[in-house]
């Protein structure tokens, strides 16, 4: 296990310099709930290194002494990837393996690379990290480099506000994502994987560090493939791809230029497969079921399952596996069981960079092309429930003041637009007026000039706002 950073450069840019011990969240999903927990949510405020977010979010506001587990539950026709974790975690080799694991990885080195990437293909696999990237025409493009050295890396920093998967996947079926990481590097010839863990989840630390040194005593992992745990230091921005990869380097994690795509230019210069834990997750059950079965999951261009991580407003917070294709009501009302109190203002589905869904629009189906067509996002699947105790405003500065916290400072439009879009709102949060003018040239220089998705993201986040709640967002400026 590796902790970063390696110089002190690098050191600079971290948050999470102090241990976690006695400190409180600052994540979104704890903003909705602040009310439930006052002195804690204060907490949150006063600590200067924000935290964003302890992935506590069905117990919010959450704190990093108080760790309940929550509710987990599987309302798709197969349990694809919450098996496991369903029955509280399985945490010895031997124990994965008596419950079926371990065949997919057999029966995928028996494969050709190509057939495996052909069912990854046909699976209609995406990227649950946010994008939706089709998984196959990764792997097709990173097996079709010309490079004796490919490197694999699992994305395992789920920064996002609100979502808590990758954390159960990691705590509690942490095989599933060493077998899926085998299956990944053999698909796209790699020799060498990297998993690169945020700081705020150490009991997924310990457990991944106690499973690979398993799996390497079982043979699993060794010359032919080797992974190495690296735990990050407090930076939502290591979640985006390039940022990940310079912070694997020990160099300052910005966003890279693009062009060169990762696939042909990643990790140390070579070909770079990544992906996030949820979508590699599904792999093993791909493998050992076929594609064409997780493709018969989920509808539209959408296949499988989802991961779905609901906030404590709900009265049933929690962990659900779920079939793409399912009404936003139904996550509100049949998982969820509706609100704990007040009234549902809306749904931030997919994080920070992603819209708010107004009630009216929760016939939407989840779907990718779905609630983009309503300028919101499936995003990685955190769920996060607003009351009506939260205006408009405040949602909005508290939205800015976390993208100003966490942007990597490389682009001009990021760096200093985000810090006065969060000042104009919590300034309309006190009652002042937000000049328009000036709040429409800095979001459209944020829609059009970002580097990377963190800008555009906010951009996007405003637009739906703008779009979904007229009324609200017309007062700031009045
Ligand atoms: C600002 C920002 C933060 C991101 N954070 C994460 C993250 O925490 N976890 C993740 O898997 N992907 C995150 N992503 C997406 C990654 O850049 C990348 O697309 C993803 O990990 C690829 O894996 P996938 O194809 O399996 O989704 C983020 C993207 C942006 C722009
Ligand atoms: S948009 Fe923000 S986070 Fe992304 S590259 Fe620019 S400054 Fe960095």
């Amino acid at each position: 296990m590796r902790v970063l950073p390696r110089h002190l450069a690098a050191h600079t840019f971290y948050h999470l310099a102090e241990p976690l011990a006695g400190r409180c969240c600052r994540g979104l999903a704890c903003f909705a709930a602040r009310a439930d927990a006052p002195v804690r949510w204060s907490a949150a405020e006063r600590d200067r290194s924000s935290l964003y977010c302890l992935g506590k979010c069905y117990a919010g506001p959450s704190a990093a002494d108080h760790d309940p587990r929550p509710h987990i539950e599987v309302h798709s026709r197969q349990a694809v990837l919450l098996g496991n974790v369903l029955t509280g975690g399985v945490h010895r080799l031997a124990d994965y393996v008596t419950r079926g694991g371990g065949t997919a990885r057999q029966r995928a080195m028996a494969m050709a690379p190509e057939e495996l990437r052909r069912a990854v293909e046909m699976s209609g696999l995406r990227g649950r990290g946010g994008a939706g990237f089709p998984a196959g025409k990764k792997w097709q493009a990173v097996a079709a480099q010309p490079a004796d050295r490919k490197y694999l890396v699992v994305n395992a920093d789920e920064g996002d506000p609100g979502a808590f998967s990758d954390r159960f996947l990691l705590e509690d079926d942490p095989f599933r994502v060493l077998e899926a990481m085998i299956i990944a590097a053999h698909g796209v010839g790699a020799g060498q994987g990297y998993i690169y863990l945020r700081k705020e989840y150490p009991l997924a630390g310990a457990r991944l560090a106690d499973a690979i040194e398993q799996a390497r005593r079982a043979g699993w992992l060794g010359e032919r493939f080797d992974v190495e745990l690296v735990i990050g230091a407090g930076s939502y921005l290591c979640g985006e791809e390039t940022a990940l990869l310079n912070a694997l380097e020990g160099r300052r994690p910005e966003v890279r230029l693009r062009p060169p795509q990762i696939s042909e230019y990643g990790l140390f210069g070579a070909p770079t497969l990544l992906h996030n834990v949820e979508t590699l997750c599904a792999l093993p059950w791909i493998v050992e079921h076929g594609a064409v079965a997780y493709a018969a999951l989920g509808f539209s261009s959408s296949r499988g399952t989802k991961l779905l991580s609901l906030n404590s407003l709900f009265s049933r917070p929690g962990l659900y596996e779920v079939e793409f294709g399912l009404p936003l009501f139904e996550v509100v009302d049949k998982l969820g069981g509706g609100l704990r109190r007040g009234r549902l203002k809306g749904v931030m589905v997919g994080g920070p960079l992603a819209g708010i869904v107004p009630p009216r629009l929760l016939d939407t189906p989840l779907g990718y092309e779905e609630m983009q067509a309503i300028g919101c996002a499936v995003g990685h699947g955190g769920v996060i429930a607003f009351a009506d105790d939260t205006p408009l405003a405040a949602i909005l500065a508290e939205v800015f003041r976390f993208g100003a916290s966490e942007s990597c400072g490389k682009c001009t439009p990021c760096q200093r637009g985000t810090p006065q879009l969060a000042a104009m709102f919590e300034a309309a949060m006190e009652g002042g007026r937000i000049e328009p003018g000036r709040c429409a040239d800095l979001l459209d220089a944020l829609g059009a000039a970002s580097l990377c998705g963190h800008g555009r993201g906010l951009a996007e986040f405003a637009r739906a706002v703008q779009t979904h709640f007229p009324e609200e967002w017309k007062a700031c400026f009045s």
